[in-house]
């Protein structure tokens, strides 16, 4: 099972913008303000932040919590950091202070791969206090299998980039070639992104963490639910 390298994420974060997920990110931080609001909290760490438009929304709503984002790429950093929030391109164990909560939108738990992700969650209890929460999405299988496969073209006056995403046995995998515009040339970057397949069975299993509520969602409004929420309390 392969990682995501920080190579691949920072490719990723040079052409987030061309995607078209912006779109429904919305409706998506919507279901967390939800859940958000019927908890308690004063500091709130969101993980794989990205470009930092869920912190921003966050800081504004909730005025008197305290934030901090992290995200594996650095590039995503920067660009978090300059719309205005405190982000930091560090690993869970870098970090030094303890939260109420946890979050991570947009599938960021599916990019760790089946050893990472056992790691992961112990890791994360150390930062979390007891009884607090950590909230995320991740894709279903329907989500994987069937929506997000097949190719993708988009450009702007700088930027050409093809993806080419496949699906199979809880491995989804995304081809990133990207062509940049540098004056009159253009530098070509190819890198792969893995995502990994989770359920309920997993989660269930971990332990120090117990299901409070799992929240099945249709972010893109097709047949079948495409993501699922999760709210796991930390018990340990
Ligand atoms: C699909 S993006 C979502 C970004 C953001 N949460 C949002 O709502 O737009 C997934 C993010 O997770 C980050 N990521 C992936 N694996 C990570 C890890 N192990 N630790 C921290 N960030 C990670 C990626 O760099 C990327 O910014």
């Amino acid at each position: 099972m392969e990682s995501n390298k920080k190579e691949a994420l920072n490719l990723y974060a040079k052409v987030e913008d061309l995607l078209g997920i912006k779109e429904y990110a919305p409706k998506l931080y919507s279901y967390y303000y939800e859940i958000l609001d019927t908890l308690e909290f004063n500091s709130l760490l969101d993980i794989g932040c990205g470009s930092g438009d869920f912190l921003l929304k966050l800081q504004k709503r909730y005025e008197n919590s305290r934030f901090l984002g992290i995200d594996k790429s650095s590039q995503m950093v920067k660009v978090a950091r300059d719309c205005g929030v405190d982000a930091l391109n560090i690993e869970i164990e870098q970090l030094n202070i303890e939260f109420d909560i946890a979050t991570a939108t947009f599938d960021m738990v599916n990019y760790l791969t089946p050893q990472e992700y056992i790691d992961f969650f112990n890791k994360l209890k150390s930062v979390i206090k007891k009884d607090g929460y950590f909230i995320f999405d991740v894709n279903t299988e329907f989500g994987l299998s069937d929506l997000a496969v097949g190719n993708f073209i988009a450009q702007d006056s700088n930027r050409f980039i093809t993806i080419e995403s496949f699906y199979e046995n809880g491995l989804y995998e995304s081809n990133f070639t990207l062509f940049e515009r540098v004056e009159n040339c253009y530098n070509k970057s190819q890198e792969r992104i893995f995502q990994y397949l989770y359920s309920r069975d997993f989660f269930k299993l971990l332990s120090g963490w117990e299901i409070d509520r799992v929240l099945p969602i249709k972010l893109y409004e097709m047949e079948k639910f495409d993501k699922e929420i999760y709210i796991l309390k930390n018990v340990d």
